[in-house]
């Protein structure tokens, strides 16, 4: 069977933790081909390099040159470089996966997007938390209509700042946290958002940065289901919670309470797990609903956790769309979720203004976010 040949780059906190030791996985198992490596710093670079024996490079332009066979691109570098790293991926021909968010603005996801049709690639956004097996489940119990019509999702979750606020790789919770907890709460309300108001503000002020420090939004769906979103980073250790109120019964967290033979009751989850390599791993679970509800582990062979059967399956998603020629499983959903992120920044700046979806001009804040980028690397993020 032919193997994608993947290369990956940048190897910070994410990819260590979570993207390297799955491709590992992949890799000894034969499901994938793990090629080379890339990042600016060197000494990171050469480190993964001899724990995964592939070569390294400091250079992304020189790795793509050298490995012109690359089927696929893992970019795990901080969100502004994602739309840069991805078009020049596509001019080299190559699949790009870009970790989340998508990117930093609409326009410069339309960066990536154009890049990849021109050249006749695909592209995926590497937004792990739906496909772990939890979210998994969730989402099919809502599809098989056990809580019945959804009628609201709350995620609360404890920040934002803009990116590129102290020229840090990364964007502040409401697109950092925010991008993972608008998907989950436009999948679980199964429709897509025509209306989004919301307030960001900054309670504890940190000179000289441009941060919010909490975020909170009602997003009206078109289904007439309403999403409750709320990022923090200020006060206590906040409360997280997800709850999916139905019309036939509630989803918590990953406890469900639904309405069987009239009544509403507690319905039990089972967790079956088997070994791998010595690894617990998740054979399946079933959801005691009548009929049974029950979610196969896609990895059940690879020593793979439950957060890391959320990695493989992004990257076996770009992996089989270049070599089987079809679609990646999320690609422009990505979009769907920077877009939700910025019509929350939008509402608030405007003074708490409810924002129509799709968003068909160039946002307030994006103009913001693009003159940032000008001011630190003295060209728009879209002039590439
Ligand atoms: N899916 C998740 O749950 C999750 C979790 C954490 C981070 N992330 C995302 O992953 C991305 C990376 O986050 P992180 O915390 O690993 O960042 P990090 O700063 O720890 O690592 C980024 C790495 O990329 C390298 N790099 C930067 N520009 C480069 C370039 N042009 N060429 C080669 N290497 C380059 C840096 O030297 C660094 O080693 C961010 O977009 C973040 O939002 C996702």
């Amino acid at each position: 069977m032919k193997r994608a040949k993947l290369g990956l780059i940048g190897c910070g906190g994410i990819a260590r933790h979570s993207h390297l030791p799955t491709i590992g996985e992949l890799t000894r198992k034969g499901a994938l081909d793990f090629v080379a490596v890339c990042d600016i710093d060197e000494n990171r670079a050469k480190e993964v390099a001899s724990q995964y024996d592939v070569p390294y490079y400091t250079d992304v332009e020189e790795m793509m040159e050298r490995h012109k066979n690359m089927d696929v691109v893992d970019i795990c570098t901080g969100d502004y470089t994602h739309h840069l790293l991805a078009k020049m991926a596509a001019e080299h021909k190559i699949h790009p996966i870009v970790e989340k968010p998508m990117s930093i603005t609409l326009p410069c996801c339309d960066v990536m997007i154009e890049a990849c049709k021109r050249n006749g690639v695909y592209f995926e956004v590497a937004e792990n938390y739906f496909r772990m097996p939890a979210d998994r489940v969730i989402v099919k119990l809502i599809k098989e209509g056990v809580i019945g019509e959804v009628m609201r999702v709350y995620y609360v979750d404890p920040i934002d700042r803009r990116p590129l606020w102290k020229m840090g790789s990364h964007s502040g919770v409401c697109l950092d946290m925010g991008v993972h907890r608008m998907s989950q709460i436009r999948l679980y309300a199964g429709s897509n958002p025509k209306r989004i108001v919301g307030v960001t503000k900054q309670f504890m002020p940190v000179e000289g940065k441009v941060f919010e420090d909490w975020g909170h939004a009602i997003i009206d769906f078109e289904s007439g289901a309403v999403g409750i979103f709320e990022c923090s980073a200020v006060g206590e250790k906040m409360v997280s919670y997800r709850q999916i109120i139905g019309t036939r019964g509630t989803i918590r967290d990953f406890s469900l309470r639904a309405v069987v033979k009239g009544k509403m009751q507690d319905i039990p989850i089972e967790r079956k797990t088997h070994k791998v390599d010595g690894k617990e791993v998740l054979t399946k679970i079933i959801v005691h609903t009548e009929p049974q509800i029950t979610y196969e582990n896609p990895f059940k062979e690879f020593a793979l956790d439950d957060w890391q059967i959320g990695i493989a399956e992004e990257i076996m998603s770009i992996a089989d769309a270049a070599l089987q020629d079809r679609e990646p499983e999320y690609g422009m959903e990505g979009r769907k979720d920077v877009e939700m992120c910025i019509a929350l920044y939008e509402s608030s700046l405007k003074g708490m203004k409810p924002i129509d979806l799709p968003i068909t001009e160039m946002t307030t804040y994006e103009k913001m976010v693009h003159e940032d980028f000008k001011e630190v690397f003295g060209y728009y993020p879209t002039e590439v």
